[in-house]
């Protein structure tokens, strides 16, 4: 089976043809237009301008990918796009391009999450089938969340962050210290010739139990730093240390409580994506701890970890090929969520109950986890 991705829920056009076979989904082509350069002069994303430059490039890219593999339309046994969440204006140029290529070719669309794509792009980079259940942890622009994945469509909320999201943290930062859009790369390109121990930045939510983050504190620590050495010292050599030491306190927290993430959730797998992951020290470290608890650690390559489309066709071919029936893809959601709403009312104390009931027996059951438990580890 062939699945054609759109993905235009951002700045990144994107558009790949994935198959899927008994033993994996493999990626036959994509193609990605980066927006960077186009909005770096106004040091984030614009919407307006995202959403006609996706209407400019959606119809060069698709037969760009059919054209590269010498396939025609008639080779595409479903369209899939992302649903959401997103800029609405974005979305709605991807979502509404596949629902007439669909409806041109008689096909399925298929509306898909751009959360789960980023949860499932590591194991399809990684050339694995998606193997439940696993802790997943995406850092990205717009979102710092963690997941136990029990299976598709089966998400717990394990913990995300209260105010900015990790990336959105690197741009911020490197806008105070005057370095351009996307801050991340930039940031990262100056720490390598500072030193992440030279100012004490603090980390957020240290209590072992507690896997949310925030990433505000941080940020006010950084001006305070910023204000206090800028005017004083002529030397950049301490804004490449305030960079190092940043870079350091985000690679902390995300490391330490991804750790934690799976001793909790009581699994060995941790899957990870979203452009922060593109960060070297992150990669790093993330290796080496989940070395030393034992876990097996899915990292995408950094062309998976930003958006792309081949997690959008690939969690929608690997959806279909697991029996799932997929989301008829009707509209957009901006506010799409991975999570089933909170339930409320007497359903919420039957719920309440059921957890109660269920942790008093699994309290009775030994553990069959080699991942030692929060507590036990210490990453720092
Ligand atoms: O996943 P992504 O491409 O788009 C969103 O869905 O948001 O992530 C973009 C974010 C930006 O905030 C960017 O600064 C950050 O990822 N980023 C990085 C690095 N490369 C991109 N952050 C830290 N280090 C990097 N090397
Ligand atoms: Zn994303």
């Amino acid at each position: 089976m062939r699945v054609l991705g759109i993905e235009t829920s951002c700045d990144e056009t994107a558009v790949a043809l994935v198959e899927t076979n008994p033993w994996s989904t493999d990626i036959l082509s994509q193609v990605v237009s980066s927006q960077i350069e186009l909005h770096r002069p106004y040091g984030g994303v614009v919407p307006e301008m995202a959403t006609r430059e996706h209407l400019r490039n959606l119809p060069l890219l698709v037969p760009q990918v059919l054209k590269d593999l010498n396939l025609g339309l008639d080779s595409i046994d479903a369209v899939a796009a992302t649903e959401g969440p997103g800029l609405a204006s974005s979305l709605l140029i991807g979502h509404s391009y596949a629902r007439a290529m669909a409806v041109a070719l008689s096909k399925p669309m298929i509306g898909v999450n751009h959360l789960e794509g980023h949860l499932y792009s590591p194991f399809f980079a990684s050339r694995r089938t998606v193997e439940f259940p696993f802790v997943g942890l995406i850092a990205s622009g717009g979102h710092t969340l963690l997941v136990h994945a029990l299976g598709w469509d089966r998400y717990i909320k394990l913990g995300s962050t209260v105010d900015d999201a990790a990336g959105e943290a690197f741009d911020k930062v490197a806008k105070l210290l005057g370095l351009p859009y996307p801050g991340g790369p930039e940031i990262e390109r100056v720490a390598i010739k500072g030193n992440p121990e030279a100012f004490g930045l603090p980390r957020s939510f240290p209590e072992r139990d507690n896997l949310n983050f925030s990433f505000s504190g941080l940020k006010t620590a950084v001006r305070f730093f910023y204000e206090k050495s800028a005017p004083m010292q002529p030397d950049p050599v301490w804004s490449y240390d305030l960079c190092a030491s940043f870079q350091k306190a985000v690679v902390d927290v995300l490391v330490r409580k991804s750790i934690q993430a799976v001793a909790q959730a009581r699994v060995d797998r941790l899957a990870v994506s979203g452009g922060v992951l593109c960060n070297k020290m992150l990669r790093d470290e993330l290796e080496f701890a989940c070395y030393e608890a034992g876990i097996d650690l899915i990292v995408a390559e950094p062309a998976f970890c930003t958006d792309n489309a081949g997690m959008i066709a690939g969690a929608a071919a690997e959806k279909m090929a697991a029996g799932i029936k997929p989301r008829c893809g009707d509209d957009i959601n901006p506010n799409l969520n991975l999570f089933a709403p909170e339930p409320q009312g007497d359903m919420a104390r039957g719920l309440t109950a059921a957890i109660k009931l269920k942790n008093r027996q699994t309290e009775q059951v030994p553990q069959q986890s080699s991942v030692p438990y929060p507590g036990e580890v210490e990453v720092w």
